[in-house]
């Protein structure tokens, strides 16, 4: 048996719980031992919830889950920003494998999470931080093992991506558009990190650093959102035959990195302009593999914790950690050489 501290109960949380409980024989067999939620931190211990959980599972003290001995791999999808960092670090210390789809703590302390973890022989995961469902980091870690990683391109924000496929196929104002994304449960209550770009950025910023092996920072990067963009810049852009992506990208060459989020006018025959509403596509060049594109469910409960639990066989597997996310290579900003087109 193999005993897991679930932190958070939202969307995600709901969706790792009902995944191990309808593929509880499957992964049984698979792994040669049950995955189970032993403990379940929560807020709000009063809420009303879609799913019964035993009330022994309930804590609402992180304490109380970081000294039961029998748990060993810590999920944490809290989207809570002020703790879940020391919730990491503490879980880390603690001996705890720890996996996380927290997107915004990845990408300000990973270099620190992932050499702690190192340090103890632990497993500190993030597949679902980008891209919700796809495998992306997994196969990119990998690659950069094999290849120069040349560029790395994404849409990789549902919510934009929602808006500004709404926006293009309807000729909808962005305002009336992002208030149905609220509606749909797509854009969140602020959505000020996912139309500003911010999301993309922190997305992309784990994806260059994986790709490049060296370090990029947030501000290292070039960063415009798509509040800006109006009914009538859309129709103009589809009259040209084209129409607009938020796309992050990261360019390398000879150790020198551009790294951009903006919104990208591109054809209409082009890739990612079938990449539509909440999808999201990754597209890679490696010196020898050539071009990969990744494609799939960027957000939902269900794909992100699909995404969550792959990371949790790699560490009942054994096998995370084995090529080192950690780059040392230098690498050169080089935005100022393409600063004059934005
Ligand atoms: N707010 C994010 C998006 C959720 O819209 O893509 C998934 O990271």
């Amino acid at each position: 048996m193999i005993n897991i501290g679930l932190l958070g109960l939202g969307t995600v949380g709901l969706g790792i719980v009902e995944i191990l409980d309808k593929r509880k024989d499957e992964l049984k067999a698979i792994l040669g031992s049950e995955l189970r939620i032993k403990k379940i931190l929560v807020k709000n211990n009063s809420k009303k919830r879609s799913i019964d959980i035993e009330r022994e599972m309930i804590a609402t003290d992180f304490e109380d889950i970081l000294e039961d001995e029998d748990i060993s791999i810590i999920i944490e999808v809290t989207s809570d920003l002020e703790n879940s960092y020391e919730y990491i670090k503490k879980a880390l210390n603690a001996g705890k494998h720890v996996v996380t789809a927290n997107k915004a703590i990845v990408s300000k302390y990973f270099e620190e999470l992932s050499s702690l973890a190192r340090e103890k022989n632990l497993a500190f995961l993030y597949e679902a931080s980008v891209g919700g469902g796809i495998p992306i980091l997994k196969p990119l870690r990998e690659q950069t093992a094999i290849n120069e990683i040349t560029k790395v391109q994404g849409i990789l924000n549902g919510t934009c991506n929602y808006i500004l496929t709404r926006m293009f196929e309807e000729g909808m104002e962005y305002e009336d558009t992002l208030k149905m994304a609220k509606e749909l449960g797509y854009a969140e209550v602020d959505p000020t990190a996912d139309v500003e770009g911010y999301d993309t950025l922190r997305k992309l910023r784990i994806l260059g650093t994986i790709a490049l092996r060296g370090k990029i920072s947030e501000e290292d990067m070039i960063l415009d959102g798509i509040s800006s963009i109006t009914a009538f810049d859309m129709e103009q852009i589809k009259n040209m035959n084209s129409t607009v992506k938020l796309i992050g990208e990261v360019n390398m060459e000879d150790d020198k990195f551009t790294a951009v989020v903006q919104p990208t006018i591109i054809n209409k025959d082009s890739y990612f302009s079938k990449v539509n509403m909440a999808y999201n596509s990754i597209v890679l060049i490696g010196d020898n593999v050539g071009e990969l594109r990744f494609y799939g469910a960027g957000a939902g409960a269900l794909p992100t914790a699909d995404a969550v639990l792959r990371d949790v066989i790699d560490v009942v597997n054994n096998s995370y950690g084995k090529i080192n996310p950690l780059g040392k290579r230098e690498v050169q900003n080089n935005n100022s050489m393409i600063k004059d087109k934005y």
